[in-house]
């Protein structure tokens, strides 16, 4: 049988440091740094003893991401090299294994070589150096099971069937016989079906047909099933298991389906970047990142921009129901021909690492936002569907009519804006697709970003600045789901980035995320939250602090609620409550209009004005006439707690978990503009992944807490003006 076993701990960095994998080569400040700091070589070692039990067998190490072209030796001798930063990649031992002690090395370059996508130009994201995922010794038997792809032909019939196309692994070129036993198994583990067949190849398809009463994977519930493959052969047996899912996805110029029924896609981009510590966070991050997208931003759908993401993330999307665009790494350079051929070999990579996942709807196959290039892109394609048959391909790009190779049209539309630069056309969400795609046919068509340096805006900007950052995502959404030709938007972005000198704020961050960087919600975030069925998770979010002043001129008028609630009534201090309807004629088209109290809701008394006294508001939400939320605002705001919420409070095996701290007023809401630090500490098995003082920004900060051994964890949060706050957490 196949044993694989962490490889995490215990590297020695730099031949200084002992690490545990994942790694970020150079740890950065919140913002404000040099990203060359991590722009050039590293190495790291490990010494591991072999065991005498593996002869006869198939020994490796498996890398599931190191940024970037990593070589990896094994007791001075090269056995691979790989220079892709997101792809997994193995080294094969057998043979090269000494009695006793053995050392392996790999030496990355997170220098940005021209020869390998995505680098060559500017890029507008960083790619942290590092053995930023994890990495696993396999042992098992000379011939074993490789990839293999699982297929449900006939998804929307009553009877489905799995076909699985099993690639056996046999590096020795030994004889090939035995057999090969596929066994379908529900998500408890209950065997629905088997068959097998004998190994006279390399590579098998195996079938299962006239399944009934299996659940389809859809965005309620979605039902994951398990393949396992078993192969006895001469030389020993092998054993997998992979989860997949039975779905149908289709584009069509009407838009996208998924199982049969219409779509309309709602989504946002991720990168997969965290403050301080870049890409290398496990298990408990990437998980967390997918719930966020789900419950907290209600979104159906997410953009893995522009690189193939953790597998702990798709994993997660598989499992909540979560659909994904996920593309090949690059932005907007195309390289020379060494560069183009490790292009079209992510597309296979990707491709492989992923087919099975049912998340997966779509391959992203051109570099984001680069020009047409017949050739190379028709190559991107070709590869694609040869691999596979099931998805369809998309491609992103910003400019208008360029080639469609692709079965969906993917455009990132970034009209909105525009007439800001003096263009002279009025205020535009997004344009029709056939102006956007030239052609005289209506094509599948989606929408791939929008938003983002159009309306850059920080989570402590003004007020009204992101009530106008609201109104866009708003516009936005309601233009898509109003024109059938529009298979769905994911705008830019979920999270804000860090990112190159040449973007962003001049702090190193793109602030175009509707969250801040430790997945904090700017109030942008309530348009997409608000789209969810309020039976689901009511939605009531007034987007104001609630002062006199903060807006030009004064007053919070026009404020935008954003809610899912069908009315909403508003108390002003000591003036009767007057209910308020949603916005229906301005959003005709959004699932969930917001409700937008202006000027014509209040007398001239009621107005007030600057230098009258300010008063306490209430906002209660009602669905079918039921009070189902309410807010309150004070007019008089001090801090009044310190809050302090981590994400879970078992920590996984040397895993991480986030913690949200806030300074909230008297009635619970952040206190934009606190400007003190905390101070935070960490005892126990366990280590703080930041600074230990650091300020709040819009009135919240986040940590990361990483166990470093089983046992409690206290985590305490001082400031100044208040007690502390302690909270304890276990680590497993
Ligand atoms: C797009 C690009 C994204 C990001 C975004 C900012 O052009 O594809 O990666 O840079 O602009 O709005």
């Amino acid at each position: 049988m196949r044993l694989r076993t962490d490889f995490n701990d215990n590297w020695l960095f730099e031949g200084r440091d002992t690490v545990r994998l994942p790694h970020n080569a150079v740890d950065l400040p919140f913002s404000y740094f040099d990203e060359k700091s991590y722009q050039r070589r590293f190495s790291y070692q490990k010494t591991f003893a072999a065991d005498p039990g593996w002869a006869g067998k198939e020994v490796s190490l498996r890398f599931d991401g190191a940024m970037a072209n990593a070589m990896v030796s094994l007791n001075g001798v090269e056995l691979i090299t790989h220079a892709d930063g997101y792809t997994p990649f193995e080294a094969r031992l057998t043979g090269r294994l000494q009695p006793g002690d053995n050392t392996v090395t790999v030496e990355i370059d997170g220098s940005e070589n021209s020869d390998i996508p995505p680098f060559g130009g500017v890029i507008d994201y960083l790619t942290y150096a590092g053995l930023y995922r994890e990495a696993w010794l396999t042992v098992k038997a000379p011939v074993s099971i490789g990839l293999h792809k699982i297929e449900t032909p006939d998804v929307l019939a009553a009877q489905k069937s799995v076909t699985v196309d099993v690639a056996l692994d046999n590096p020795q070129g030994l004889a090939l016989s035995g057999t090969l036993t596929a066994t379908l198994r529900d998500a408890a583990g209950a065997a629905l079906a088997s068959t097998s067949a004998t190994v006279t190849g390399d590579s098998l398809r195996l079938a299962m047909d006239g399944l009934s009463d299996i659940a389809l994977w859809d965005l309620k519930t979605p039902a994951l099933y398990h393949l396992e493959l078993s192969l006895q052969t001469p030389q020993g047996d092998d054993a997998t298991s992979t989860r997949f899912g039975f779905r149908h996805v289709a584009f069509t110029a009407e838009g996208f389906a998924l199982n049969g029924k219409p779509l309309k896609l709602r989504g946002l981009n991720r990168h997969q970047s965290f403050p301080y510590v870049g890409y290398a966070l496990g298990k408990a991050a990437q998980e967390r990142d997918a719930e966020i997208l789900k419950h907290e931003l209600r979104l159906n759908t997410v953009r893995t921009s522009h690189y193939p993401q953790s597998s702990y993330f798709l994993d997660r999307c598989d499992e909540i129901g979560l659909l994904v665009f996920e593309e090949i790494p690059g932005w907007q350079h195309i390289g020379g021909a060494k560069w183009k051929a490790e292009s079209v070999e992510n597309v296979r990579r990707m491709i492989r690492r992923d087919w099975n996942h049912p998340s997966i709807f779509i391959w992203g196959v051109r570099i984001n936002e680069s020009q047409d290039d017949h050739d190379f892109y028709a190559e991107t394609n070709r590869v694609a569907r040869s691999l596979d048959a099931t998805r369809p391909t998309g491609g992103v790009r910003y400019i208008s009519e360029s080639e469609l190779l692709e079965d969906v049209y993917t455009m990132n539309d970034f009209i909105l804006g525009n007439e800001e630069q003096g263009g002279n056309r009025p205020r535009t969400p997004l344009r029709p697709q056939q102006e956007v795609t030239g052609l005289d046919r209506v094509v599948p068509y989606m929408i791939t970003e929008f938003g983002g340096h159009m309306y850059p805006t920080k989570s402590h900007d003004q007020e009204q600045r992101q009530a106008e950052h609201v109104l866009r995502h708003l516009e936005v959404l309601n233009a898509m789901y109003g024109d059938p030709q529009i298979a769905g938007a994911i705008g830019w972005c979920a999270f804000d980035y860090n990112t190159h000198k040449d973007f962003g704020s001049g702090d190193r961050l793109c602030h175009h995320g509707v969250m801040d960087m430790f997945r904090e919600p700017k109030f942008a975030a309530s348009v997409y939250a608000s789209q969810g069925d309020p039976a689901e998770g009511v939605v009531l979010t007034p987007v104001t602090f609630w002062a006199r002043g903060e807006r030009n001129i004064g007053g919070v008028l026009p404020l935008i609620v954003l809610t899912n609630c069908d009315e909403i009534e508003l108390t002003y201090g000591k003036f009767a409550p007057k209910r308020i309807a949603t916005a229906r004629a301005r959003f005709p088209h959004l699932p969930y209009a917001p409700v937008i109290v202006d000027q014509t809701n209040f007398t001239k008394e009621e107005l007030g004005h600057w230098g009258m006294t300010w008063e306490p508001a209430t906002i209660k939400g009602f669905v079918d006439g039921k009070q189902v939320a309410q807010t309150q605002f004070v007019c008089d705001a001090v801090p009044t707690t310190l809050q302090v919420v981590p994400d879970a409070d078992r920590i996984g095996a040397n895993d991480a978990v986030r913690v949200m701290v806030r300074m909230l007023d008297q009635a619970g809401h952040k206190l934009p503009f606190y400007p003190e630090p905390v101070t935070i500490t960490v005892s126990g098995n366990a280590r703080l992944l930041g600074p230990s003082l650091v300020p709040l920004r819009a009135g919240s900060t986040g940590l990361w807490v990483q166990a470093t051994g089983a046992g409690p964890i206290e985590l305490r949060v001082h400031c100044d003006r208040l007690d502390a706050t302690t909270i304890h957490l276990t680590a497993e």
